[in-house]
């Protein structure tokens, strides 16, 4: 940020003269009465440091009163100020004062604005028009319209809604044009332009003080070059306000303000150049004043930026907030001299929205491009190493993508960063293929890290045996009589076969494989059966369980029970014939017999007369002993039956 201060910003050479005289008044004379004609210039802070001198304001009322009062023990001294005053009044106070040596006079006129009263004296009669380009009621433009000998006409503006008025009034034969000193040069060029063309032999004098004219060119030059220009001065000083009216011509951004206190921090920080410039009744120390307040505040916000803005270097982790994404780069606000850059595929696929927040890795910092080159994946990678040094040392399991088989074992990736699993550490057996594991999720423990390098070594293998001792331990915690398991048939010893409760092995005595008599398992399972087994007994110490596999429910007695009451006619199967009688299947592992002297309603001398092995015949079930598991059939209840219906019919 730069101040540049117009160089003839302040008090003009006119104003200069007046206010050093006043000023000098209250140190030669403190006790005298001393006045100015009306406030010496358009300065308040002037015109009550002046007050506070000794040196009171007239109105042109109190003026004469005051005049007349001055006595040799009370002498009075008038100042007239620099815009002059009226012909009469000056007459009449000079005269007054030839008169009464206690009356001084001390006309601080500026020379400029005297010369436009002789002008004016000089070149007007009776028949003249006098036009003067000014403010009607400025104290300077009455002093020049008193001295007219003719018809005066004040122009404020030929832009102003009055003017087509006032042409009315102007005798196109005889006009002389003078201007107010602190006219704009502008409106003083437009007036000329128009009176040239309207009137007849129109004389201008050009009357435009140069240090007006200067002071209007400097302010139209710097507001072009500076983002905030500021006008220092009066708010009812005329030469004050035509500065700020090029000011804010040029320049939108531009302040009219009487002192530091107007100040708008706001629009100083928010500036890169600020110009200043001072109308003419404007006092340096004001202008200092200013400047000092607006150095303060621009160097107290450079040092708050200083202070908030980070200075970046390669290896920093940063935290910023995301300003935009687009399909190459994500920008981040960090709060620095430079802005942060992700490439735009490091945060491919995740969840990142501009205005988050996001850490990233400072991978290179250019102070000429502006820009600091930032890596989210680093970040990760970071935050991944350190998990798994953390691990190594404290044997925690982490959970990693296996991705690629290389020579020797698998790569697992544990976030942003990859560690070897050697082929042994895989848990896939020797012979196994290390490429089904490709892909899938696996737990593992770090074995190994080089920490300088970046690169760890890891096992699956250990994690595995791990929670296989775990499921163990919990398996026979849990494990009671009656729980029922199903599991392969692992392997077959000529007592019974063993089967895999999951990762222990529990036996099924041979006599618990059926109901019936077995000479081997083999009869009946084949290793990898997958049977239904419940566990009979265990010994936790010795590491032995014993499980049942034949149940109630295929108990061949407990089927038959469910199946048939006596009475009822079972279809039997003729399976052995004896001296007294025939044996029959009536379901499998259940016979009865049939007494030979059940098998016919006629005598019968032996079995085979009547039925032969593998017959399947219907007969009645005489008898039950569920004690002894015994069943009694009987063909020949059936012949009576059907005699007995046939006799009946
Ligand atoms: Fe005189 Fe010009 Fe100043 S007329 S008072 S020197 S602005």
């Amino acid at each position: 940020m730069s101040i540049e201060i117009a160089a003839s910003a302040g008090f003009c050479f006119g104003v200069k003269r007046a206010v050093d005289t006043a000023t000098k008044l209250t140190s030669t004379h403190p006790r005298q009465r001393n006045y100015t004609l009306g406030k010496l210039i358009h300065n308040a802070h002037v015109v009550s440091r002046l007050e506070a001198g000794g040196v009171k304001v007239l109105t042109e009322e109190e003026l004469f009163p005051i005049a007349q009062t001055a006595t040799a023990e009370s002498p009075v001294t008038i100042l007239i100020r620099a815009h002059g005053t009226l012909r009469e009044i000056m007459e009449q106070l000079t005269a007054m004062a030839r008169e009464n040596p206690a009356l001084t006079i001390l006309d601080c006129t500026c020379p400029f604005v005297k010369k436009i009263h002789r002008i004016v004296e000089e070149n007007t009669n009776p028949k003249t028009t006098l036009i003067v380009s000014g403010d009607p009621a400025h104290p300077e433009v009455k002093g020049i319209v008193s001295y007219s000998k003719g018809k005066t006409v004040v122009i404020p503006s030929v832009d102003s809604a009055v003017f087509n008025e006032l042409l009315c009034k102007i005798d196109k034969n005889d006009c002389i044009f003078v201007s107010q000193t602190t006219q704009k040069l502008a409106e003083w060029n437009k007036c000329k332009l128009f009176f040239k063309n309207y009137c007849t032999n129109p004389i201008f004098f050009d009357t435009i003080c140069s240090a007006t004219a200067n002071r209007q060119q400097e302010a139209e030059e710097l507001s072009k070059k500076v983002d905030l220009l500021v006008v220092i001065g009066g708010k009812d000083s005329s030469n004050t306000k035509a500065l700020y009216t090029v000011a804010k011509n040029n320049r939108a951004n531009s302040v009219l303000i009487e002192d530091a206190s107007e100040l708008c921090p706001d629009q100083i920080r928010a500036a890169r150049q600020i110009g200043i410039t001072a109308g003419a009744s404007t006092p340096g120390d004001i202008i200092e004043e200013v400047k000092k307040s607006m150095s303060e505040i621009i160097e107290s916000f450079e040092a708050m930026l200083e202070g908030s803005l980070k200075t970046l270097n390669t290896g920093d982790i940063v935290k910023g907030v995301i300003t935009s994404i687009s399909s190459t780069e994500v920008h981040v606000d960090l709060s620095a001299n430079v802005t942060g850059v992700i490439p735009a595929e490091e945060l491919a696929g995740s969840e990142f929205n501009v205005g988050d927040e996001i850490e990233a890795f400072v991978v290179r910092v250019s102070d000429i491009e502006g820009v600091a080159g930032l890596s989210r994946k680093r970040i990760e990678r970071i935050g991944d190493w350190k998990k798994i040094v953390e691990a190594a040392e404290s044997g925690e399991i982490l959970e990693g993508k296996v991705t690629e088989v290389i020579k020797g074992g698998v790569m697992l990736a544990i976030g942003a960063v990859k560690v070897f699993v050697p082929a042994s550490q895989t848990g896939v057996p020797k012979d196994g293929d290390m490429k089904a594991l490709v892909g899938t999720t696996q737990k593992c423990t770090i074995m190994e890290i080089a920490e300088g390098r970046n690169r760890a070594v890891a096992s699956i293998k250990t994690v595995l045996r791990k929670e296989r001792k775990e499921a163990i331990a919990k398996f026979w915690e849990t494990l009671e009589v009656g729980q029922v398991f199903t599991g392969a048939v692992k392997s077959l010893t000529s007592y019974g076969a063993f089967v895999d409760l999951g990762g222990v092995d529990g036996m099924v005595h041979i006599t618990e494989l059926s109901w019936s008599r077995l000479k081997n398992p083999a009869e009946v399972v084949s290793v990898g059966d997958t049977l239904t087994v419940f566990v009979k007994g265990f010994d936790a110490e010795k590491k032995r369980i014993s499980l049942g596999y034949k149940t109630d429910a295929t108990n061949p007695w407990t089927i038959f029970t469910n199946t048939y009451s006596v009475g009822d006619v079972a279809s039997v199967k003729i399976v052995n014939l004896t001296p007294f009688g025939a044996f029959a299947e009536i379901v499998p592992e259940v016979d009865g017999l049939i007494h030979i002297s059940q098998l016919s309603d006629k005598r019968v001398g032996a079995p085979a007369e009547v039925v032969s092995v593998g017959d399947v015949v219907d007969a009645k079930i005489i008898g039950i002993d569920d004690e002894k598991k015994k069943v009694s059939l009987s063909i020949r209840a059936l012949s009576e039956v059907a005699a007995d219906d046939a006799d009946a019919e």
